[in-house]
C-alpha cells in the first residue's frame, strides 16, 4: 500500500472525524493496492474465457458496496488500520465468551442488559452463535440459514443487534458473528428456487440428474455426520436431482465454481457486518472447494477463495478480520493464515483446535507427551496472526490427532482412540468423566465425544456422589486448562456456563428436533439462579467463577501474555507436566507449569534456574501470590496445580 499517500491524506486531522472524501481517496488507494492480487486469484479460479465479463461485475460491486457501510464504522477502520491498534487481536487484554442468545438471555434486548455481567467477569469479546433466520425443525443450531442478514423473530431485530453492538463498542467490547460460507439451508432464497425449475439458482449448488457423479464424489469424501446424514448427496423430489450435503441432509453445499456465487456471497458478507461485526467466524471454510478424486477438504482453491474473501474485504472495511473455523489436521491448521502469497491475505485468527483436543487426551492419559509432540510439530504462523485458544465450544471433540505421532509413542492409535472415547463416554467405571459419543461410525470404530467441561472433568459425578475430595480434583482441573487458555498465546474463548461449572444438560433428549444431535447435551441454558447467589454463598459455582476470574485479572496485568509469537515450549524430563514459557524482554518473560497427575510431581530448580527462573530462595508465584520453597533442590507442583512464574 502507498504509505506516504496515506499518510499524507491522515495526517491534519484526527482519524475518528475524517471527512468523506479522504475516507474515499483511501478506498481509491486500497482497490489500487490490492486489485492486481485480486485479478489474479479471481481470474485463476475463474478464467475470464470461460466466465466473460465476471471480473468486471465483481469490480464495479466494491464501490457500491463501500458505499453501504456506516461513517462509525468506517472511522473504526481507519483506527484499526492505520492507526496504533492496528493488532489488537494479539492484546492480553483481550478475553472472549461464546454463547446462544436464546440460551443465555433469551434475546438481544436480554443480552444488552447482561454486558455488566461480561465485564464483572473480565470477558469483552463474544462470540453469538447465529442470529439469522433458519428452517423451523431441524436447523443445526442456526448454521442451516434461510438469510444471513435477517434476524430470527424470537431473538430480536435488526434494530436491537445494532443496538447491542454500539453498546458494545461504547464499553470497549468485541463482536464476533458467523458467516455460514459452505452451505445454506433448503430453504434458503436460492434453494427454494431452484426447487421450482429455476436453472440460474440449481447452478448456485451442486445437483445432479443420476448417481454417476455422486458416486464418484462418495469414493473419496468422508462422512462429517454418519449416524445422522450419511454420505454426501441427498435427493430432492421436487427437482427430481441429487444435491450435494456434506453436513445434514437440509444443507446445500454451495457451488463455489460458479462466479456468481463467489459475487453475491461477498456482497452479503460485506453487508452483515455493517451491523458492526468485528471478527466473521469463517464456518466449515475447509470444504469450500469441491474436486472429484479428493476429499474436497482444504484444496488450494478453497485458499484462494478465502483469500479473495478477505481482499475484497481488506478493501471495503479493513478492520474487520476473519477467524477460520478449520478443525483439520494440525499441519493443516496454519495454512489457514495463508502461504506464499496468500501470506498476510487469508485469516488472521483460527481456532486452536489441536491444543484443545490435545488438552483432553492429557487429561484422560495424566501425561503430556502426545501434546508436546503434537505442538512441536505444527508448523510456525505468521507474526500477525493468532489462535483462538478453548477447552470447549458448542461442538464435539474430534480426536484429530496425528496417527503416527500416537504410535511414535508405542500406542496402538486405534486402541488410544478407543481409550479416549471410553474415558470420557462412560464406558470405565472408574473414569470419572461423564460424556456421550457423538457420531459413533461403528463401521470404523470412530466417534467423538460430547460433554460440558464441568461433566467431562468429573463434577457431575463428584456431586451425584458428594464426593468433597473428588469435587475439588474437579474443581482444580478446570482451572487448570482454563489457565492454560488464558497464557498460551492468542484470544482465550470461554464456554459461557464453564465460568460456573454448568453441567450436562439432558434435555436435548425429549426434544424430537434435537434428540439426535448429542452435542445438545453441551448447549445448556444459562443459571441464573446460581449466579445471583455467587457473591453470598460458597458453592463450587462460585469457587469455579473467582478463581477463574482471578486469572482473567491476573492474564490482563501481563502484557507478555499478548502474542507477539513468544511461546516456547519446555520439555521438563517429567512425563505429567506442561512448561511453556512467554519470553519477553528482561524481567518480563512467564513460566507456566501445569501437573496434569493426581499426584505431586516435581521439578528441578536448578534447570528452572537455567531459564532464568527462581533461585535459592524460591519462585514467585502470580495465581496464588505466593512465595514458593523448594524442597532438597526441587520444586513440588501439587496435583491438577498450575503455577504462573515470574522472574523475580
Ligand atoms: C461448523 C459448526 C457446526 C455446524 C457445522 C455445519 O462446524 O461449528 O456446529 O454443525 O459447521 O454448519
Amino acid at each position: 500500500m502507498n504509505q506516504t499517500a496515506i499518510h499524507r491524506l491522515l495526517a491534519e486531522q484526527d482519524k475518528k472525524q475524517i471527512s468523506p472524501t479522504k475516507s474515499k481517496e483511501l478506498f481509491k488507494l486500497r482497490m489500487a493496492a490490492n486489485l492486481s492480487i485480486i485479478k489474479h486469484l479471481f481470474s485463476s479460479l475463474y478464467p475470464e474465457d470461460e466466465h466473460p465479463g465476471m471480473f468486471d461485475k465483481l469490480i464495479e460491486r466494491l464501490p457500491m458496496l463501500y458505499a453501504k457501510r456506516p461513517a462509525e464504522l468506517k472511522a473504526l477502520d481507519i483506527d484499526r488500520t492505520y492507526g496504533r491498534n492496528d493488532h489488537w487481536y494479539q492484546s492480553e487484554q483481550l478475553v472472549g465468551m461464546q454463547l446462544y442468545v436464546d440460551h443465555f438471555s433469551d434475546n438481544l434486548q436480554g443480552l444488552i442488559k447482561r454486558l455488566p455481567y461480561f465485564e464483572e467477569l473480565g470477558v469483552n469479546f463474544l462470540h453469538l452463535m447465529p442470529l439469522t433466520t433458519r428452517p423451523s425443525g431441524e436447523n443445526d443450531g442456526g448454521y442451516a440459514v434461510n438469510s444471513y442478514t435477517e434476524i430470527e423473530k424470537r431473538l430480536g431485530s435488526k434494530e436491537d443487534l445494532r443496538q447491542l453492538t454500539k453498546e458494545m463498542r461504547k464499553r470497549g467490547m468485541y463482536l464476533m458473528l458467523d458467516f455460514v460460507v459452505n452451505h445454506t439451508s433448503d430453504e434458503f432464497s436460492w434453494a427454494l428456487k431452484a426447487k421450482e425449475g429455476d436453472l440460474q439458482y440449481r447452478e448456485y449448488y451442486y445437483t445432479y440428474p443420476d448417481r454417476s457423479i455422486p458416486d464418484q464424489f462418495e469414493k473419496t469424501m468422508p462422512e462429517v455426520f454418519p449416524e445422522t446424514s450419511p454420505g454426501n448427496f441427498t435427493y430432492n423430489q421436487e427437482m427430481q436431482r441429487w444435491v450435494m450435503t456434506v453436513f445434514n441432509k437440509y444443507q446445500w453445499d454451495l457451488n463455489y465454481a460458479n462466479p456468481e456465487v463467489f459475487i453475491e456471497m461477498i456482497s452479503i458478507l460485506l453487508e452483515k457486518i455493517n451491523y458492526g461485526v468485528d471478527v466473521v467466524r469463517f464456518d466449515a471454510l475447509a470444504f469450500l472447494w469441491k474436486k472429484l478424486g479428493t476429499n474436497s477438504q482444504n484444496l488450494p482453491e478453497a485458499h484462494m477463495l478465502i483469500s479473495l474473501f478477505r481482499l475484497c474485504m481488506q478493501v471495503i472495511a479493513p478492520g474487520v478480520i476473519i477467524l477460520a473455523e478449520a478443525i483439520v489436521a494440525p499441519k493443516d491448521i496454519t495454512k489457514y493464515f495463508g502461504n506464499g502469497i496468500l501470506e498476510g491475505n487469508e485469516c488472521d485468527l483460527a481456532y486452536n483446535a489441536s491444543l484443545m483436543a490435545l488438552l483432553w487426551n492429557s487429561i484422560a492419559t495424566k501425561k503430556t507427551n502426545l501434546l508436546y509432540k503434537s505442538l512441536l510439530s505444527v508448523p510456525d504462523k505468521p507474526k500477525s496472526a493468532t489462535w483462538i485458544n478453548y477447552v470447549r465450544c458448542h461442538d464435539d471433540i474430534g480426536l484429530g490427532y496425528d496417527d503416527q505421532l500416537i504410535e511414535e509413542l508405542g500406542w496402538n492409535a486405534q486402541s488410544h482412540r478407543r481409550f479416549l472415547l471410553e474415558y470420557y463416554c462412560q464406558k470405565l467405571h472408574w473414569s470419572p468423566a461423564k460424556g456421550m459419543m457423538f457420531m459413533y461410525n461403528p463401521k470404523n470404530g470412530d466417534g467423538r465425544i460430547t460433554g460440558s467441561t464441568a461433566s467431562l472433568l468429573g463434577l457431575e459425578k463428584a456431586l451425584d456422589l458428594g464426593d468433597a475430595e473428588m469435587t475439588s480434583k474437579s474443581i482444580d482441573k478446570i482451572l487448570l486448562v482454563h489457565g492454560i487458555i488464558l497464557s498460551f498465546g492468542g484470544i482465550p474463548m470461554i464456554y459461557a456456563g464453564d465460568e460456573i461449572g454448568t453441567l450436562n444438560d439432558y434435555s436435548f433428549l425429549q426434544k424430537p428436533d434435537k434428540k439426535e444431535d448429542t452435542r445438545w447435551l453441551n448447549r445448556p441454558n444459562q443459571d441464573w439462579d446460581t449466579i445471583k447467589q455467587l457473591s453470598d454463598k460458597k458453592s463450587e459455582a462460585s469457587d469455579i467463577f473467582y478463581r477463574l476470574r482471578q486469572l482473567i485479572q491476573l492474564r490482563k496485568n501481563l502484557p507478555v501474555l499478548s502474542d507477539r509469537n513468544n511461546l516456547v515450549l519446555h520439555h521438563t524430563g517429567n512425563p505429567h507436566i506442561l512448561a511453556y514459557e512467554r519470553t519477553g524482554r528482561d524481567e518480563e518473560g512467564l513460566l507456566v507449569l501445569s501437573n496434569f497427575d493426581e499426584s505431586e510431581q516435581v521439578i528441578d530448580a536448578n534447570w528452572l534456574e537455567s531459564l532464568g527462573y527462581g533461585h535459592d530462595s524460591g519462585f514467585k508465584e502470580m495465581i496464588s501470590d505466593e512465595h514458593l520453597k523448594l524442597n532438597s533442590g526441587l520444586l513440588p507442583i501439587p496435583p491438577y496445580t498450575q503455577y504462573w512464574i515470574v522472574k523475580n
